[in-house]
């Protein structure tokens, strides 16, 4: 009887406090993986660091820059493809899978940089681009060979001349705006390709599955040498129907010219990719066991919808996916206008079409190679506040190479100097409309002249000029540069636990200008976010984000970190919630201490106990 009543009383005390979601279930904690929770920092590997003065960077010029990521706290590093290539597409064209290109160094220069990356313990992931490879790989030379057994590697069509006119399979355009069929003497027939006509698809409905196993054993190579993961390219396109249907316009009268002017439903998003994914996962899931049961990562690039997105996933807990199906919502969805709505639209819907198998993890991506710089694209007003929100939110956070100083992009560089096939395939007036050159020059180490790239050597693209104000070694022990703040926020998803494994729950506020969440877990004070997305100051009610029967616990609210243009320092505390005035443009991150809520919960057990003293005993 006794200890039902105090069994009783203990537990009506406990029930009193508010309830949280954790987003990893309390008694799992100590089976959080090594990449869940990670920030992983896309290198492009041409415009890293160059070892050699040849101009372009290298393996060895990454393996020379390692400690920098180490300093920023990143769990490991994705390489964009390092592979033998003709570099009609940076490299996305691979005419050896398991050779480095020489243009970056030798394969043993790879496995140094593995070993050297280990001892620091910083993961690597390769680039991996199953769907097409080079037209000089040796695969396609002999497909168009017909070299028995090669026949079928790739998607071949009659293609006759008809009126002086070759007539194509059918109106596909490929992404970067040509025909997606390509005509080769060899065969006298046409192969298609979804990028450039030097990289041709490769055809993943072979009836003996041989594609797919060439692709399955690269796997095994990289990770026999040591690899941690891959980055998946442009897995959305692996799979055309083989109805050939003609792709409809999305309007009429549009430019039949243009990719993006089309739904290209019959090349894009189909079943059989997911189920693609699907096999790589269990086979990197087997090899792992096998090898250490160290779990091998796959990241996904696809730009599509959310729903499809989030099938990259998997499908339920014994046939997973991605273990990272790229979030391209900040990128694709988000623009300098966009208001603290759209952003919660973009966090909820990520978070709310999540698989609720356990392995599911958010992901936030806010720049790469393909898309306009962070800082460009939002302004020098903006830019830190967007790193602050991606690295409070929860799960997996990606950094592009340069971010982290907050480089821009360099939208001086002439035709002449154009690299990208995208814009190389427009011409001169229109070009800078396509091209992704500005996002991929050189990383800015100092103010030498070549801002410390290399020493003397004329640079594959130009440098930006901006590298004598932005660069690593300047921002370096500078403690209101957006490298501290970078390192900083890395740091402070390592200490909070809260950050880590809490629940999220997103709210606008102040007259629609502010985007606020708040991060909770048990036993742990809540951290909350503000991104004042108005250039105007706020005065924000943090109380408008708690739970009615949480509020009165919340009373004290402390800076952790902010931007390095708000008035708000670390340190700076309020004991006033209900009136807290942030700057404009300010991104602030709170600690929102529960003093009141300890107190009250010491005010029960001693309420408790005293009941069951007086009624028990
Ligand atoms: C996506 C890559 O990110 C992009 O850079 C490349 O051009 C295409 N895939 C083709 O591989």
């Amino acid at each position: 009887m006794k200890t039902l009543t105090i069994s009783l009383v203990l537990f009506l005390a406990l029930a009193a406090q508010a309830t949280v979601v954790d987003i990893i279930k309390t008694d799992e904690r100590d089976n959080v993986d090594w990449w869940e929770n990670g920030v992983f920092y896309q290198i492009y590997p041409r415009s890293f660091k160059d070892s050699n003065n040849d101009g372009t960077g290298d393996i060895k010029g990454i393996t020379s820059k390692l400690q920098h990521l180490k300093d920023l706290g990143v769990t490991g590093t994705w390489l964009s493809p390092i592979f033998d290539s003709p570099m009609v597409d940076g490299g996305y064209d691979i005419r050896n899978y398991t050779k480095v290109n020489s243009i970056y160094g030798s394969n043993d220069d790879l496995v140094e940089l593995f070993a050297e990356a280990k001892k620091l313990d910083l993961k690597i992931i390769l680039d991996f681009v199953p769907n097409h490879c080079s037209n000089q790989h040796q695969w396609f030379i002999n497909s168009a060979n017909r070299v028995p057994g090669y026949e079928d590697y790739f998607t071949w069509r009659a293609c006759p001349v008809e009126n002086g006119k070759r007539r194509l399979p059918n109106n596909w355009i490929a992404v970067f705006n040509t025909p997606m069929w390509s005509y080769d003497p060899r065969r006298d027939e046409c192969y298609l390709h979804q990028f450039t006509k030097e990289q041709p698809d490769i055809n993943f409905r072979m009836e003996n599955g041989k594609t797919k196993q060439e692709m399955l054993d690269v796997l095994t190579f990289w990770m026999d040498q040591g690899v941690n993961g891959f980055r998946v390219d442009a897995i959305n396109h692996m799979f055309e129907s083989p109805a050939y249907t003609n792709q409809v316009l999305l309007e009429e009268g549009l430019d039949p010219n243009l990719y993006g002017n089309y739904d290209n439903r019959y090349t894009r998003d189909l079943r059989e990719s997911y189920e693609f994914i699907y096999s790589a996962r269990e086979h990197l899931d087997k090899y792992a066991k096998a090898n250490g049961n160290v779990t091998r990562v796959l990241m996904t690039e696809a730009y599509a919808t959310i729903p499809q997105q989030t099938q990259w996933y998997g499908v339920n807990d014994t046939l997973r996916g991605s273990h990272i199906p790229f979030n391209f919502g900040f990128i694709a969805d988000i623009t300098a206008n966009s208001k603290a709505e759209d952003f919660k639209k973009v966090v909820d819907e990520w978070m709310g079409n999540m698989p609720s198998f356990t392995m599911g993890q958010a992901n936030w991506v806010l720049g790469n190679h393909d898309r306009s710089r962070l800082r460009s694209r939002y302004g020098d007003d903006r830019y830190e506040g967007l790193a602050i929100m991606s690295m409070t939110l929860p799960g997996v956070a990606i950094i592009y190479y340069g971010e982290e100083i907050g480089m821009v992009d360099n939208n001086d560089i002439t035709w002449e100097e154009t690299e990208d096939p995208q814009a190389c395939q427009s011409n001169s007036s229109v070009y800078k409309d396509f091209t992704r050159d500005p996002v991929r020059t050189p990383m800015q180490w100092d103010d030498s002249p070549l801002g410390g790239f290399c020493e003397s050597c004329k640079t594959w693209l130009p440098v930006s000029p901006s590298f004598t104000d932005i660069n690593v070694k300047k921002q370096t022990g500078d403690e209101t540069s957006t490298f501290a703040l970078y390192k900083n926020l890395i740091a402070l998803r390592k200490e909070k636990d809260v950050l880590k494994f809490g629940g999220l729950s997103t709210k606008v506020i102040a007259d629609g200008d502010v985007f606020a969440f708040e991060r909770t877990i048990k036993d742990n004070p809540s951290i909350v976010t503000l991104l004042n997305l108005s250039k105007d100051s706020k005065t924000v009610n943090l109380a408008d984000l708690f739970n009615a029967d949480d509020v009165s616990s919340k009373t004290k609210a402390t800076v952790l970190i902010s931007n390095n243009r708000s008035e708000l320092k670390k340190g700076n505390t309020f004991s006033n919630i209900n009136s807290i005035t942030i700057g404009g443009y300010d991104g602030v991150v709170f600690e929102v201490s529960s003093a009141m809520r300890i107190a009250t919960s010491a005010l029960y057990l001693v309420a408790a106990f005293w009941v069951a003293v007086k009624f028990v005993f």
